[in-house]
């Protein structure tokens, strides 16, 4: 049967790393794949985990399984790090949520539970969105459609056409994705204002909100990156989240992740977490165990926990200071919008108005490697080699 295999287009993502890979020019810099790199370009293990995993290592008893639904200290610890200890979906026992294996895990899973619940139901997906929310959440069988977003223009989030939009098309009962912060691939978040209004017109337009958090932490800050989450909890009866540890805790290959259902009445968050669970069970049985063990150390230990929230901070600081650089060096004549957009925006990423054309002349000419659709990784920049980066890309525009 393996004759009739036929091969798959390479990754986009993967072919770009590939040319840069194979790229010898000293000068190269590598803004394609969306990891966090340190200035030396290292995506390195935090200490906060070494040391997490030294003292786990010596505590730990069995390697047994962890449960379909995975460990729950580390769904009850990473709740009460999004939403607050005292948020009334925690303390009213309103969330039903499960261990995955990672952010596209936990995505899965909360798709495969919105076909259990509401099949006929569209997912909104905001245009551009993160590539694999496509296949991830399509695969389960949903519909899926999306709404306006990313301005090429303004390089600003379209509020008015997204919410006109979803007004127009989105039924009641439909789903809306949004990207909790940080937003993958452009960068361009919601403003404070933006999200209550949005959180009003959800609860109104009887749309349910499944929120990505897959960067919180490394925006502006953990509360900043977490409000939009707070506030749709605290507004809409029911919400979905799938959350991530890849990025936060540096723990990528670990995969570790969770998702969550915050449900209108506390007798249905059990219920979730079952219905997680099985989904669980018939996907991957159960969630690998070692890198949710690592993120509950750390977070119930004070000395570790304070060390990581300063591991945290030095990354998102480090990432906001090579986002000033950069605005610096393109505030001249006719990087002007570019200049405040990547300022403004958060995260690891920025989506620059940039033809095809224009990328590939980056990285054959200056040895800038980025996405054709014009994303970059600023992370995979530093100090020295911003200046040149500014200049090639005002050189290709
Ligand atoms: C927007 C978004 N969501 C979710 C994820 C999932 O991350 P992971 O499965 O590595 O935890 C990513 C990873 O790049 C992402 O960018």
């Amino acid at each position: 049967m393996f004759e009739n295999l036929a091969p798959r287009p390479t990754d986009p993502i993967m072919a770009i790393m590939e040319k840069c890979k194979a790229d010898t020019r000293a000068e190269k810099i590598d803004l394609g794949v969306g990891v966090y790199k340190d200035a030396a370009g290292q995506t390195v293990i935090l200490e906060s985990v070494k040391k997490a995993e030294a003292l786990w290592g010596a505590e730990e008893t069995t390697k047994s399984y962890v449960g379909t639904v995975g460990n729950q200290d580390f769904c009850q610890d990473m709740l009460e790090l999004m939403l607050g200890k005292d948020n009334p979906a925690i303390t009213e026992g309103r969330i039903g949520a499960a261990q995955a294996a990672g952010g596209s895990g936990a995505l899965r899973l909360g798709a495969e539970l919105l076909a259990v619940v509401a099949p006929n139901a569209t997912v909104w997906a905001s245009n551009p969105t993160w590539a694999n929310h496509i296949p991830l959440i399509s695969s389960a069988g949903l519909k899926m459609d999306s709404y306006p977003y990313y301005n090429r223009e303004t390089l600003g989030v379209d509020f008015e056409d997204m919410l006109s939009h979803l007004n127009d098309k989105a039924a009641r009962g439909d789903v809306v994705l949004l990207h909790g912060c940080c937003h993958n691939p452009t960068g361009a978040d919601l403003s404070p204002a933006q999200w209550d209004e949005l959180a009003g017109f959800m609860l109104q337009r009887g749309l349910t909100p499944y929120v990505d958090l897959a960067y919180f932490g490394l925006g502006r800050g953990m509360s900043e990156d977490t409000y939009g989450l707070r506030k749709l909890v605290a507004t809409v009866p029911e919400v979905l989240l799938a959350a991530s540890c890849s990025k936060n805790f540096a723990l990528y290959r670990e995969r570790v992740g969770l998702v969550a259902a915050i449900t209108a009445t506390a007798d249905k968050s059990a219920i979730a977490r079952s219905q997680f669970g099985a989904i669980q069970r018939k996907i991957i049985s159960m969630p690998p165990d070692h890198g949710a063990a690592i993120v509950t150390r750390i977070l119930r230990d004070e000395p570790l926990r304070k060390l990581w929230i300063s591991e945290l901070d030095a990354m998102r600081e480090r990432m906001l200071g090579l986002r000033a650089q950069l605005s610096d060096a393109l505030n001249v004549q006719g990087g002007e919008t570019m200049a405040a957009a990547v300022k403004n925006q958060n995260g690891m990423f920025s989506t620059l108005p940039l033809s095809k054309e224009q990328a590939e002349a980056l990285r054959s000419e200056h040895a800038v490697y980025l996405m054709n659709s014009g994303r970059i990784n600023i992370a995979g920049a530093n100090s020295e080699n911003i200046p040149r980066l500014a200049e090639a890309i005002l050189a290709v525009i």
